[in-house]
């Protein structure tokens, strides 16, 4: 079977197709799946460039993907030859607290991950997909989905009428906009650019603001707010942005912390407890909160955001695309 490997902390230059790689086999416990897109995150160009930790070389990279199962091994209860899954990012955090050895059982890190024609999977690394999508739309859900659902609602059960804010259009930020506005949440939607705006406009985001023409956005959402400050913010900047979003949040309200896109920068930690704010911090999410989320893509008929997809041949130039900042939702590769 075909699969790419990264091989080396180079960045793209390390990434190779590998054209006969041995098929894999089901052993006790696991099921066999037949890749059919797989997808992107921000996380991929850390595994490639060495900088992400939890990672081992060779790897087949991407946690993300979707496909149907072709085989199961001994001892497989829930799958089914013919049955569509997703991967799930975490192999073995399957419900409750997340364990210590979680990272070190991810996809396309510590693991071979999902940009291969085929892959093997414990039972509890798969996940049955709501019908109404296509593969190439449940290949996104596995981290940017589940990262968003478990910030906005697992962690902050967030509910009809509170206000939100949303660093950013890419893949963890449209899902956030469209749960947020699956539980009637009243969403402030940020971008560099106002095409991706316009997007997130159509997506349901009801207050659009561009950071680079207002970098005091938080100022604006907080004249928004009659001065009292957003109840919800998924961070997705990092030091650089957390200050403004410390600002822009409500006293008692919660910033999930989940990425560092905005680079490095200082905290000044007196606001946190002059305004009794939560910082959260989220790492994608369990199994049993996948289960929920696809409950409620199905009920809802939701469809992820997808900027483009790229044949398997040219899984490199949706890296390099991914890297480029343009895309407004997710990026996916067709597998097979
Ligand atoms: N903790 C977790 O479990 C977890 C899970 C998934 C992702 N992440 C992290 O979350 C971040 C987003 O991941 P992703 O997969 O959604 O990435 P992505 O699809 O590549 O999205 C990147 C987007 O972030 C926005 N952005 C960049 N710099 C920004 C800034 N200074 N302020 C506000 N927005 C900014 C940009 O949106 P505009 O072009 O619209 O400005 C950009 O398109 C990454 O740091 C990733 O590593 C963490």
């Amino acid at each position: 079977m075909q699969a790419y490997e990264v091989t080396n902390t180079s960045g793209l230059d390390g990434l190779v197709l590998n054209p006969k790689r041995p098929e894999p086999e089901p052993g006790p416990g696991q099921i066999l799946v037949r890749v059919r897109a797989a997808a992107l995150n921000a996380r991929d160009h850390g595994v490639t460039r060495g900088i992400y930790g939890y990672t081992r070389f060779p790897v087949i990279p991407l946690s993300d993907g979707a496909g149907e199962v072709v085989a199961v091994g001994p001892g497989i209860i829930g799958f089914k030859a013919g049955d569509r899954v997703a991967s799930t990012f975490f192999q073995t955090w399957t419900g409750g607290r997340m364990p210590p050895d979680a990272s070190r059982n991810s996809l396309g890190g510590m693991l071979d991950g999902m940009l291969a024609e085929l892959v093997v999977l414990p039972r509890t690394g798969a996940i049955r997909i709501p019908n109404h999508l296509s593969f190439e739309e449940a290949s996104t859900l596995p981290c940017a989905a589940l990262t968003a659902w478990n910030a906005l609602v697992e962690t902050g059960g967030i509910k009809a009428g509170e206000t939100v804010a949303i660093l950013g259009t890419g893949g963890v930020s449209c899902f956030a906009v469209q749960f947020a506005k699956l539980h009637r949440a009243h969403v402030f939607l940020t971008s560099r650019s106002d095409e991706k705006l316009e997007k997130g406009r159509a997506l349901g985001a009801d207050v659009a603001i561009n950071y680079k023409a207002t970098p005091d956005w938080e100022q604006e959402m907080l004249k928004q707010t009659a001065g009292v400050g957003v109840d919800h913010v998924l961070e997705v900047g990092g030091a650089n942005t957390l200050e403004k979003s410390m600002a822009a949040v409500c006293p008692g309200g919660a910033i999930y912390i989940i990425g560092s896109l905005a680079g490095a920068g200082q905290i000044n930690p007196r606001m946190i407890n002059r305004k009794a704010i939560t910082l959260k911090g989220i790492h994608v999410g369990s199994r049993d909160m996948f289960a929920a989320m696809n409950r409620a893509i199905a009920e809802t008929r939701l469809r992820p955001v997808i900027d483009r997809v790229f044949p398997f041949a040219d899984a490199k130039a949706a890296f390099a695309y991914q890297a480029g900042g343009s895309h407004f939702g997710k990026i996916v590769i067709a597998v097979g």
